[in-house]
């Protein structure tokens, strides 16, 4: 049981959030609302149905995968990518979170052929608004949908070029299993050309067998990535636990997106003893209307692990210290923590 000061603290605390897909992330009342406005039929006609559908636990990462491609088929115009945007940054806002990475998977809406200026200008929009009307700092990810082929990719990224100020960065995302990290080494090779910030999903799914342990090595000693989404699976590798600790590669940990397809209960989780190994660890919620917002997922990570107020802090300060943008949010956030440790 959480004590009240533990809940006051992660409630008060000020946040980054390093890892939120805005395509799993839509929600649900919004979906159904712009569903119907552009004439997409989904097999949920209520937010609440659908709401109840996405907490449902998902036996694998492809059956959540699935459901992830279908909800984002509702969003279309620039105006919907903007709606969405602006509504994740609110939630943000509301859990003061003052500073937030998105995953921005364009490859799923381009197979329903959205452009990707439409995309791009839409979430910019929505950006640019949740900053000045919000004060919440959004950088966005190009996510890669890592079971396209490399040509694909390697043009994605070729693509994003010319929006390179507003999207610094590259990830991969969607089905682990069968889908190697080093099949798209070209394209990571060209986005580390272009100067960009390199991250991967990797050491997620179970499925993916000795892949998933696999694919956490090449993402960092021959993609060159600085961080790894997930990154759980490395438990299972003693010698990539140092590695990662050496070079202090931040892992962006989901622990209720986790939960049950990678373990089968929060308390199973190794979050807190990935930090017990020195590698660098912050908390995200992944996909909220899946699993719970950011907070929900600190209450109940915090529940199940015996996480202490220094771990709370240490994960806090981990998904500023390691950010993208840089460390602009460091000062304000340890001034904060100096307060409360004074005042509480
Ligand atoms: N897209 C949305 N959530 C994801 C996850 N947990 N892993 C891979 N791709 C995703
Ligand atoms: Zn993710």
């Amino acid at each position: 049981m959480l004590t009240e000061r533990m809940k006051k603290l992660i409630y008060e605390i000020p946040k980054g959030e390093n890892h939120i897909h805005i395509e799993g992330s839509i929600p649900p009342e919004v979906a159904i609302r712009l569903a119907k406005k552009n004439g997409v039929d989904l097999p949920w006609k209520t937010a609440e149905e659908l709401a109840a559908h996405l907490r449902q636990p998902f036996a694998s990462l492809d059956a959540f995968m699935e459901s992830d491609r279908m909800v984002n088929s509702v969003c279309q115009t620039e105006e919907d990518y903007a709606e969405v945007l602006y509504a994740l940054a609110k939630q943000a806002k509301d859990q003061n979170i003052i500073y937030t990475e998105y995953l921005l998977d364009y490859p799923l809406n381009e197979i329903r052929g959205i452009s990707l200026e439409t995309v791009v200008n839409g979430y910019e929009a929505g950006r640019q608004k949740a900053m000045k009307e919000l004060g919440v700092d959004i950088v966005f990810i190009a996510g890669i949908d890592r079971s396209l082929s490399s040509d694909m990719s390697l043009k994605f990224i070729r693509d994003i070029e010319p929006y390179k100020d507003i999207i610094p960065a590259i990830g991969m995302d969607c089905e682990e299993n069968g889908h190697p990290c080093i099949k798209h080494k070209a394209a990571y090779d060209l986005a580390k050309e272009m100067g960009l910030y390199l991250s991967a999903h990797a050491g997620e799914d179970p499925n993916a067998g000795d892949m998933a342990v696999q694919n956490v090595w090449d993402a960092v000693d021959k993609m060159g990535c600085v961080r790894i989404e997930h990154g759980v699976l490395s438990i299972r590798d003693e010698a990539l636990m140092k590695h990662l600790a050496e070079k202090k590669i931040l892992l962006t940990t989901c622990p209720t997106g986790n939960c049950p397809h990678v373990f089968p209960r929060l308390e199973d989780h190794p979050l807190k003893f990935l930090m017990e190994q020195g590698i660098p660890c912050s908390i995200s919620s992944d996909d909220p209307p899946y699993v719970g917002d950011l907070i929900e997922t600190m209450l109940r990570t915090a529940d199940a692990l015996n996480l202490t107020e220094d771990d709370i802090i240490e994960l806090e300060r981990n998904s500023l210290l390691y950010s993208i943008r840089g460390q602009h949010h460091l000062k304000e956030f340890d001034a904060w923590v100096e307060k409360w440790k004074s005042e509480n």
